[in-house]
């Protein structure tokens, strides 16, 4: 394999992939594609910009015209499908833009790659997805990669769409795919609209840390870099038209992350112990709030040696101590629309 496309590289999990495969494999060519939407940064990745096997183009999945022409010019080998909207609340305030990245985009690329695949041996479709396609879980259980599908967010109804749209393109046209569906991830270059790093800021600043509900539904955690080693390793060695689960093996209920997260802040920022804590406050509940995600991920584990290397606390701590060495970053990007719509969700905290 020679040209790796790479799309929703400037994003977070996107970001930590593209440096990986860069950096990791110099007989790779790898661009990144992405429309840099408000999600999407280049600073992410200044440490890789100027490597001869990587390249930046910015351009919309969603535009079919560019896609063909985007695989008339390279000769793509295999695709690591990252773009996407990510944010399940930002689905719930408006869903369509989550129907034609996440669906139409998916589309788009997946029939470029016919078109221009003519020989499909030694090419691979490789799609990123989340655990939250299997829908809500009880207090018991783990979703396994034969759970039925169950989306309940516009969000995750719209990955659950295109997870079945590549196994259809597959199925149909022979297109070798991979897809592998991921539990919360946290670290680094998150984007701060998400439970980890809009705790991190809003403590940083002494704001409300807004909790939904009563803090009792429960995620499965796993550090970004974790999950970038895990899609290098499926990238490498996945079975065509497999599916893998990647999980942390670490759940935690949100109001317990939280007090983790302001013990550790209160440490870092030299406060006295319990003044983050504080800052907890019980908003509305997000509509539809899936209860509790958690993943077996035997499989990747059994079939591909893979597992995670870090503890939460190891996880939580590198995470917190990046986010107040690029203060600055963080600055950047939540200034301008993001506090407006920050402002919009929450109020002025
Ligand atoms: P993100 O929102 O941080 O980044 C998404 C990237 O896609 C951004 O760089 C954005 O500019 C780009 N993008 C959006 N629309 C595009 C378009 N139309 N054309 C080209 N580029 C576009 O997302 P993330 O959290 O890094 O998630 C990446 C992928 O992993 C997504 O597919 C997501 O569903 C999946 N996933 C995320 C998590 C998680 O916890 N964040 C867990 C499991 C799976
Ligand atoms: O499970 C994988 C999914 O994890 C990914 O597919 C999504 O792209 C990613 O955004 C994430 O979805 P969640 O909705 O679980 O993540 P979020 O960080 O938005 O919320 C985590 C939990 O915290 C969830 O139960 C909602 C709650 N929450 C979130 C925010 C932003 C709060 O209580 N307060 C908040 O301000």
């Amino acid at each position: 394999m020679t040209t790796l496309l790479i799309t929703g590289g400037a994003g977070f999990i996107g970001s930590h992939v593209a440096r990986k495969m860069v950096l990791g494999h110099p007989e790779i060519h790898v661009l990144n594609l992405d429309s840099l939407t408000y999600a999407g940064n280049l600073e992410n990745l200044t440490d890789i910009e100027n490597r001869s096997n990587y390249q930046f183009i910015k351009g919309d999945i969603v535009d079919e015209a560019f896609m063909e022409k985007f695989f008339a010019t390279y000769p793509i080998d295999g695709v690591i499908h990252l773009a996407a909207e990510s944010h399940v609340d930002r689905s719930i305030a408006n869903p369509m833009a989550f129907i034609n990245t996440n669906i139409v985009g998916t589309v788009n690329l997946l029939n470029a790659c016919r078109n221009s695949w003519k020989e499909m041996k030694g090419k691979l479709f490789y799609h990123i997805s989340t655990d939250e396609v299997y829908g809500s879980l009880g207090s018991e259980g783990l979703f396994t990669e034969e759970t039925a599908y169950d989306p309940r967010s516009p969000y995750s109804a719209s990955k659950a769409s295109s997870d079945h749209l590549v196994r259809a393109y597959h199925h149909t046209y022979g297109i070798p795919v991979v897809l592998s569906n991921c539990s919360n991830n946290y670290g680094p270059n998150q984007f701060p609209e998400k439970l980890i790093p809009l705790a991190i800021n809003n403590i940083l600043h002494m704001k409300s840390i807004p909790i939904y509900g009563k803090g009792e539904n429960v995620r499965d955690w796993l550090y970004v870099e974790d999950h970038a080693e895990a899609i290098e390793q499926i990238f490498q060695n996945g079975i065509n038209g497999r599916t893998y689960n990647i999980g942390g093996l670490n759940e935690w209920q949100n109001i317990e992350l939280i007090r983790l997260l302001c013990r550790i802040m209160d440490e870092k920022l030299e406060r006295t112990s319990g003044t983050s804590e504080g800052l907890i406050t019980f908003v509305k509940d997000r509509a539809g709030h899936d209860l509790r995600y958690a993943i077996d991920s035997s499989r990747i584990e059994d079939e591909l040696g893979w597992k995670p290397s870090l503890t939460f606390e190891q996880g939580l701590t590198r995470t917190v101590e990046w986010y107040l060495e690029n203060q600055e970053w963080m600055r950047r990007i939540t200034s301008g629309a993001y506090q407006s719509y920050y402002n919009n969700q929450y109020g002025d905290r």
